[in-house]
Formats: structure tokens, C-alpha cells, sequence
């Protein structure tokens, strides 16, 4: 069986539950990314929405999971200001040569996944095997279930495919981690 992880960011609780019920689909264990500061209300809004604006990297909480043991690893993050989330792009700044083979999906209000999955596919180096753009409005009425389960079939094909070649300035020394996050 190949080893599968689903990564993802949540502010809200939307792409917890789309990772939870992929995760639980494909048998892959669970990852959070996490803010170090919390990003609730306007203030949290607001900060959210500089930072996609300027491109800055928050904090997160260190992990020291072992990326590279997996087959696949299947990252989740919402939308914001029509690009990736910070959480997500400073997860990918920081692990992007340990990632083998990824797939991406987002959750989004309504649009701009496309653009979403180009900054994923920017800081990775390489393509995903695989994406899923699934609005907010889907996953609070319970109709994404058809598509994460179509998602995850094709994953678990993805899974057994080669890795597409890497750019070279992917493959530079890891980062040292401090501690480990895990949920499962
Ligand atoms: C700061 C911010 C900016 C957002 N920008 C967009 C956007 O440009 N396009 C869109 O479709 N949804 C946008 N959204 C909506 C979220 O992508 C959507 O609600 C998502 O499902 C939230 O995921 P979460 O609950 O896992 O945090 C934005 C949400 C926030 C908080």
C-alpha cells in the first residue's frame, strides 16, 4: 500500500473537513498546519489578507513529520485574494524538497483555485498528480462528497505513478525542525 499524508490549512473549519474525510477515504494520516497566533475575527481577516497581499510568510507551528517517507502527499489550503493562503505557502517555502509527489485541492468562496494551485505548483517545483476546487457553500451542504471520493480514487492510482522530475533549486538542505504536530 502506498503511504499517503493530507496536509492542510484551515482558518474556519472548511478544509479541516475536506482533509478529514479524504484522509479517512484514502487510509492517509492527517496533518495540520498551524498558526502561531491566533487568526480569529476582523483582526485575524485582516492580517490574513495583508499577508496574501505582500506575500509575507507567517509563523507556523514547526513539524518535524517525515515528509519524504511518503508516496504522496496531498495538500489542502483555502483560497484567499484569489491566491494560496500564507499558512500553505510558508509550509511549502519551508518543505517543499522533502515532498516527493503531491496533489492539491483548495476551498474556496467561489473562484480563483486555478491561481491558487499555479502558487502551490511555484513553490513545489514540480506539477500536482492531481487537484480539487470545491466551494464553501458545497462542503457546508454536505455535496462534496462525490467529488473527494472521485478525488481520492484518482489518488490512489497517482500514488503508484512515478514522481515528476524536479527543478534543481528544489533539491537545497531541509530546514531544522523542532517539534512534531500530528493529528490523526
Ligand atoms: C482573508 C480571506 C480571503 C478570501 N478570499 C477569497 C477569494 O479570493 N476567493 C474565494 O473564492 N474565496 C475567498 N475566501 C473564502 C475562503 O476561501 C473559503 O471560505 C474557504 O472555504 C475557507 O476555508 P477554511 O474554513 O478552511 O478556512 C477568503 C476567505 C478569507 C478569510
Amino acid at each position: 500500500m502506498p503511504s499517503i499524508l493530507v496536509v492542510y490549512y484551515s482558518r474556519s473549519g472548511t478544509t479541516r473537513r475536506v482533509a478529514g474525510q479524504l484522509a479517512e477515504k484514502l487510509g492517509a494520516d492527517l496533518l495540520a498546519v498551524q498558526d502561531t497566533q491566533p487568526r480569529r475575527g476582523l483582526s485575524g481577516y485582516l492580517r490574513s489578507v495583508l499577508e496574501v497581499m505582500s506575500r509575507s510568510l507567517p509563523a507556523i507551528v514547526p513539524t518535524c513529520t517525515p515528509l519524504s517517507s511518503y508516496d504522496l502527499i496531498v495538500l489542502g489550503a483555502p483560497v484567499w485574494m484569489g491566491r494560496l493562503s500564507s499558512p500553505m505557502r510558508r509550509f511549502l517555502n519551508d518543505h517543499a524538497p522533502q515532498i516527493r509527489k503531491a496533489a492539491f485541492f483548495t476551498t474556496m468562496g467561489g473562484k480563483d483555485a486555478q491561481r491558487a494551485f499555479a502558487d502551490m505548483q511555484e513553490l513545489l517545483g514540480q506539477p500536482p498528480m492531481a487537484t480539487l476546487a470545491i466551494t464553501h457553500a458545497k462542503v457546508i451542504h454536505g455535496q462534496c462528497l462525490a467529488p473527494i471520493r472521485d478525488f481520492a480514487d484518482e489518488l490512489g492510482k497517482a500514488a503508484m505513478r512515478p514522481a515528476a522530475p524536479r527543478t534543481p533549486e528544489h533539491d537545497e538542505p531541509q530546514p531544522a525542525c523542532t517539534s512534531l504536530k500530528w493529528q490523526s
